[in-house]
């Protein structure tokens, strides 16, 4: 069985999305069931984005892409590690401008009105950290909205999936979850972390929302209906210093 170590070092390596065995980019077609409901959640957060210039921390296949340009943003920027996942948001949404790389270390400085980070705050080794980056690439006052699994929802068996989970001290999940692309290893942190990280990094924590799939998400896919009216992720917006 392998190890809270083991679990933690693979969660927090990016190479997990470049790997043989798994293949991440099918979950993050932009027309699959949950990208669209984050990005109907994240519609309301982030409001009308005319002339704000805007980056996505963690890409993946740069689906918000479409979300940005919907709402107006005047630039917009994926970041992303995997080379897999860049490609295919290079080749899937032309007008977002991915740069390879990964938090802690952005190569921008005071570059961004807005961040936004779905599901890859999972990959972080520390919140702390994370947050001080995201800190200094956008400029004072700017918005960053992040959106990071439940620990209940990840550690509850569901739709035949594998699970490994190691629970640790401070609330926080280290999980292997199997889906039929393949393993993927995260560090599920419950949302009192994100806001003392935020809070830490000099940001103002301004809205925390609880994400729970509604009825348009159950009818693109009942699998859903298990968790209705159960929060599987959380929304946490901050503004920076
Ligand atoms: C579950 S996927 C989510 C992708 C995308 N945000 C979405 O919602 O479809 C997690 C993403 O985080 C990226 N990632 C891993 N480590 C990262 C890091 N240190 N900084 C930024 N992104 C990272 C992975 O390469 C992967 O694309």
């Amino acid at each position: 069985m392998i190890g809270p170590d083991e679990l933690f070092a693979r969660a927090t390596d990016p190479r997990q999305y470049d790997a043989e065995a798994m293949d991440w980019t099918p979950e993050g077609d932009a027309d699959a069931p949950w990208p669209r409901f984050v990005r109907e959640r994240l519609a309301p957060a982030l409001g009308p984005l005319a002339g704000r210039s805007v980056i996505d921390l963690g890409c993946g296949t740069g689906h918000l892409a479409l979300l940005f340009a919907r709402l107006g943003a005047g630039a917009m920027t994926g970041l992303e590690p995997s080379a897999r996942h860049a490609g295919a948001a290079r080749r899937r949404h032309p007008g977002l401008r991915v740069v390879r790389g990964g938090l802690p270390r952005a190569p921008f400085r005071r570059a961004f009105d807005d961040a936004v980070a779905v599901l890859s705050l999972e990959h972080q080794r520390s919140l702390d950290e994370a947050y001080a980056s995201v800190a200094t690439l956008l400029r004072p006052g700017g918005r960053f909205v992040a959106i990071a699994g439940d620990p209940e929802f990840h550690r509850t068996p569901r739709w035949g999936l594998g699970l490994v989970t190691h629970a640790r001290a401070d609330g926080s999940l280290l999980v292997a979850t199997t889906y039929p692309v393949g393993t993927v290893h995260d560090v599920i942190r419950p949302p009192e972390q994100f806001e003392r990280a935020a809070r830490g990094a000099g940001f103002d924590v301004t809205d925390r929302a609880a994400l729970a799939p509604d009825e348009a998400l159950i009818a693109r896919d009942p699998r859903w209906r298990l968790f209705s009216g159960r929060p599987v992720a959380w929304l946490i917006t901050a503004a920076a210093p």
